[in-house]
């Protein structure tokens, strides 16, 4: 089954793997709506695959109204959307750790309450394999994806007929470590690739596969599915 004559919407479709589910999204022939907060990255993603931009702020009550108000009922709701502030436990703001809470966690409460989706449409979530998968000075990105888990598997049953899910990556490629020193996000990308048992890290499209197959899957509901390239086996 492809997403063909579907409604789509991806928050957080300007990016890495909210734009690689955009694209597989189009390509098989959905109507696509990208939406995050810049205009500036927006537009150039709209006009290349041909969808619409509008403009959002997931941590904005109002926002978010406003962007299902202007989409109307639709397929399926595709969650990339994260601005991730960590630092070591005891001495991270206070400020820092809720402006993780109210991107990732309060955003996706959000767009759920908000989202008008088709019965056996879905809303799909992504969470990150931090919360099963420690990491010193990440707790509470561990404890944002973890809550989220739990929000997907709860919103099955309160959101029904629609579905809800959540893919939860390892170590993915995408322009979410912009910040970080060239040279260092180099070395940590090759240390992590040789660690794995697939020997390489993500790519956003990886990801998007996954999406792309909850989006499709009328009998998948409340499954959180990790694609790690093994690092939960490892
Ligand atoms: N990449 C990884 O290694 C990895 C691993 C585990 C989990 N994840 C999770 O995967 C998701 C997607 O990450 P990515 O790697 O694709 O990141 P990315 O390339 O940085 O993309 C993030 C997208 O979210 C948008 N965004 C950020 N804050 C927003 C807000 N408040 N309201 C609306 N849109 C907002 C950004 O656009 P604007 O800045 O213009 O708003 C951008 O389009 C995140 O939830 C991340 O935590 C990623």
């Amino acid at each position: 089954m492809t997403l063909a004559g579907k409604k789509i919407v991806v928050i957080g479709g300007s990016s890495g793997i909210g734009l690689a589910t955009a694209e597989l999204a189009k390509a098989q022939g959905a109507e696509v709506i990208i939406a995050s907060r810049s205009a500036a990255k927006l537009d150039p993603v709209a006009e290349r695959l041909k969808v619409t931009a509008v403009p959002t702020d997931v941590t904005n009550d109002d926002s978010v109204a406003a962007l299902f108000r202007h989409v109307g009922p639709v397929d399926h709701v595709v969650l990339t959307a994260a601005q991730l502030r960590t630092g070591p436990f005891k001495t991270v703001a206070m400020e820092d750790a809720r402006a993780t809470m109210e991107g990732k966690f309060w955003g996706a409460w959000r767009v759920a309450r908000e989202a008008e989706i088709r019965p056996g449409g879905s809303l799909t979530l992504v969470t990150g394999f931090l919360s099963v998968r420690p990491r010193p000075n990440s707790a509470i990105i561990g404890a944002a994806n973890g809550a989220l888990e739990s929000l997907a598997r709860a919103l099955a049953l309160d959101l029904a007929p629609v579905r809800v899910n959540a893919v939860s990556p390892g170590v993915i490629d995408t322009p979410i470590r912009a910040a970080m020193p060239e040279a260092a996000r180099k070395e940590m990308l090759a240390k992590t690739a040789a660690a794995l048992p697939v020997g390489r890290v993500g790519m956003a499209e990886d990801i998007a596969q996954q999406i792309a197959s909850f989006m499709s899957n009328g009998f998948a509901t409340g499954s959180i599915v990790y694609i790690d390239g093994g690092a939960l086996v490892n």
